[in-house]
C-alpha cells in the first residue's frame, strides 16, 4: 500500500492558479525529490502537504486514512496539529527558535506532545538524535553559535523528533554557503540508506539522481514528467525537462 496518495490537488492565489490538479502516490522507505524551476509550484505543494495551506480541492491520503478531502474541508477550527504529525518539514532557512539549545529545539515538541514519554526517555532521544546528525558536541549551543549547516541539521533532527511518516525538505541547502552543503547532504543521503521516507525539493541534481528512488519534475504547476532518475535525468522524456536540466548540468 502506498503510504502517501496525493490525487488532483489544486491551489490558487489571487485567482491564480499554482497547483493545477497535483497526484502521485509514493511507497514507505522511498526518497521521492521534485525538482523545477522557481515559480513552478514546489513549495506550495509542499505547504499543502503538511497543511501550512489549505487546498482549493483533492485529496491527501496517509497510510490508507484520508487526511485531507477537497470535498469537505477541515473548519477554520479544526485542529491540524495531529495531521500534521504525518509530515516533518524542513525549512530553506532552518528555522530554529533562536532562544532555546540545539538539544531544548530538538526535544520542544516531543515535550508538548505528551504522549506518555517520560521526560528523561525525551532528553535521551533528542540526544540520539542529535549524534546521528554528528552534533554530539554542539547540543548546548544556541543557533547563532552554529553554522549554517549544523543549524540545518539540527532542524533536520527537530523534524525526525516527532517521527513523521513523511520527511519533507524545501531546498534544505539553498540558504547554505557551498562548503557547508555537504555535510547536510549527507546526513540526508544516510537517512535515504536508513529508508527514511522522504520528499526532497532540491536544485542539487547530481545528489537527487544518487539518492531518489523516484523524482517529479514540476513546471507551471504540473506534473511535467515523473519516473526513476534514469528516467527523468538521464534520460529525460520532454523538452521542457531537458531544458531545465541543461541550465544545472552546465
Ligand atoms: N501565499 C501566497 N500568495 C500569493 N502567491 C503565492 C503565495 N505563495 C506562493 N505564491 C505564488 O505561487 C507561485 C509558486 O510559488 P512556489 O510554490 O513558492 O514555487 P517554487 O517553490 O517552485 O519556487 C509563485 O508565483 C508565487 O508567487
Ligand atoms: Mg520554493
Amino acid at each position: 500500500m502506498a503510504i502517501l496518495e496525493v490525487k488532483d490537488i489544486r491551489k490558487s492565489f489571487d485567482r491564480e492558479e499554482i497547483l493545477k490538479g497535483i497526484s502521485f502516490d509514493m511507497e514507505k522507505g522511498q526518497t521521492l525529490s521534485i525538482l523545477g524551476s522557481s515559480g513552478s509550484g514546489k513549495t506550495t505543494l509542499l505547504r499543502c502537504l503538511n497543511f501550512l495551506e489549505t487546498p482549493d480541492s483533492g485529496t491527501i491520503t496517509v497510510n490508507g486514512n484520508l487526511l485531507f478531502d477537497g470535498n469537505n474541508k477541515p473548519g477554520k477550527n479544526e485542529n491540524l496539529r495531529e495531521k500534521r504529525l504525518h509530515f516533518g518539514m524542513v525549512f530553506q532557512q532552518f528555522n530554529l527558535f533562536p532562544q532555546y539549545t540545539a538539544l531544548e529545539n530538538v526535544i520542544l515538541a516531543p515535550k508538548l506532545e505528551n504522549n506518555g514519554k517520560s521526560q528523561a526517555e525525551i532528553l535521551e532521544e533528542g540526544k540520539i538524535l542529535l549524534n546521528k546528525m554528528g552534533l554530539s558536541d554542539r547540543m548546548d549551543n544556541y543557533p547563532h553559535q552554529l553554522s549554517g549547516g549544523q543549524q540545518q541539521r539540527v532542524a533536520i533532527a527537530r523534524a525526525l523528533a516527532l517521527k513523521p511518516d513523511i520527511l519533507c525538505f524545501d531546498e534544505p541547502t539553498s540558504a547554505l554557503d557551498p562548503e557547508l552543503t555537504g555535510e547536510v547532504l549527507k546526513v540526508i543521503r544516510e537517512l535515504a540508506d536508513n529508508h527514511t521516507t522522504m520528499i526532497i525539493v532540491t536544485h542539487e541534481i547530481g545528489f537527487a539522481r544518487e539518492v531518489s528512488d523516484e523524482i517529479i519534475f514540476m513546471d507551471g504547476g504540473v506534473i511535467a514528467e515523473q519516473g526513476t532518475p534514469a528516467q527523468v535525468i538521464d534520460n529525460p522524456g520532454e523538452e521542457r525537462t531537458r531544458q531545465f536540466l541543461s541550465n544545472y548540468l552546465k
